[in-house]
């Protein structure tokens, strides 16, 4: 038996920090993202059941994984305790076969993709029926979210088992059909210290982190469902801004703290911030998570100017032209005269500073691949590509 899924990444405009359970993975706040199409970033996974392999193997992007990680194997006993008793393949083994196809642990929300992946297809071969986000959140906080399309809510729950803590959509991807993503690589090496790890202390020595949690995010979470809502792009930019730079403060008020942000993120902090004030509105904002890359929500009306904009302060070096820009073709406006005269244009501070671009759109959840040719395993369980490359 063999099934193939496919699964966003999300990320997050009121941010996701700090448990209250470890083990169940169990959020101190409720959160909230727009997920992101699969057609830019996704991971695929191919799962095999099969009363004839001699072990379980997991591979992800190539690498072998054990098979020992406690929060696929509390994935793994969720999914099985749901299954009807009597199917064969639940006594049978699983070779898994996951790959991202954009950096993998560099703060763009790979986590996230990869456990609502790996459920999803999980779901499909246990044949799984029901809200299945509870059981990705085993995998990883935030990958619940990452199981519906469009903007989704985390809501943390209350109950000291977690069957509330679910994740739930607020709206389609198509009720907001203007808004664009577009991610600014800075960095896509793994990060220095996991999200898990960060928040973990930041929960042990943060006392901004409890403020944030109890008296500023369940206010914050109604505002932005009415900006979503409402389509209101001001309202909307200005919560997501305001929560990325209150989550990195929390970050800096951990001890030791967490720097997740570089010189990079805090220059394009500055670009949107100049350009929203020429503007005299907000035109765009910016979301950054456990690392230095920057997502920018934006309207489809500015992209453009923008990225003329975004190449005008962070001049690309031209041997990164060919692949600098991926998914969604963007043209490049003539920057007036008066615009550039607001920004700081210094070129050798910030010359390839931005590694490449990713332009997307909010997208739907994840899907099943019914094709033979979508698999990424042969009937033996081994991937059908070489990886040496
Ligand atoms: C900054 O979901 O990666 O991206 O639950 O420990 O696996 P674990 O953490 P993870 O944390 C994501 C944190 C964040 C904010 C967010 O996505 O809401």
């Amino acid at each position: 038996m063999m099934v193939t899924s496919v699964a966003p990444v999300n990320i997050a405009v009121i941010k996701y920090w700090g448990k209250r359970d470890e083990d169940l993975i169990l959020p101190i706040n409720d959160s909230l993202s727009g997920t992101l199409s699969v057609d830019a970033m996704c991971t695929k996974t191919t799962i095999l059941a099969s009363s004839t392999l001699k072990e379980n193997i997991f591979l992800l992007n190539g690498k072998k994984q054990s098979f020992e990680n406690p929060r696929l194997l509390n994935c793994l006993q969720e999914i099985r305790s749901r299954a009807n008793p009597g199917l064969p393949q639940l006594n049978w083994n699983l070779s898994i076969c996951s790959e991202n196809n954009f950096p993998t642990a560099a703060g763009l929300a790979s986590s996230a993709a990869g456990y609502a992946c790996l459920v999803h297809a999980l779901a499909a071969l246990f044949q799984i029926e029901g809200d299945i986000s509870a059981i990705a959140r085993r995998g990883s906080g935030s990958a619940c979210r990452s199981i519906f399309g469009g903007w989704v809510q985390w809501c943390m729950g209350s109950s000291p088992t977690g069957e509330d803590s679910i994740a739930r959509p607020i709206a389609p991807a198509s009720h907001w059909p203007e808004m664009r993503v577009l991610i600014l690589v800075v960095d896509d090496q793994k990060k220095k210290y996991s999200s898990t790890t960060g928040m973990q202390r930041s929960v042990e020595t943060s006392k901004l982190l409890e403020y944030r949690a109890t008296e500023i995010v369940p206010k914050k979470i109604e505002a932005m469902k009415e900006a979503i809502l409402m389509k209101d792009f001001e309202s909307f930019a200005r919560i997501t801004m305001e929560d990325s730079n209150q989550f990195h403060a929390v970050c800096l008020d951990t001890f030791p703290p967490c720097v997740y942000m570089n010189d990079t993120s805090h220059a394009i902090v500055n670009m949107v911030h100049t350009y929203n004030k020429f503007k005299n509105s907000s035109k765009v904002s910016y979301a950054f998570d456990a690392g230095p890359n920057a997502c920018l929500y934006l309207l489809d009306s500015v992209v453009d100017e923008i990225f003329s904009v975004i190449n005008y302060v962070f001049p690309p070096v031209t041997s990164h032209q060919a692949d600098y820009i991926t998914g969604i073709p963007i043209t490049r406006e003539p920057i007036s005269e008066e615009l550039k005269s607001v920004f700081e244009h210094n070129v050798l501070d910030k010359y390839g500073a931005l590694r490449y671009l990713i332009h997307t759109t909010i997208g739907d959840g994840p899907k099943t691949l019914n094709s033979p040719d979508d698999h990424l395993l042969n009937l033996n369980g081994l991937p059908k590509r070489s990886y040496d490359d």
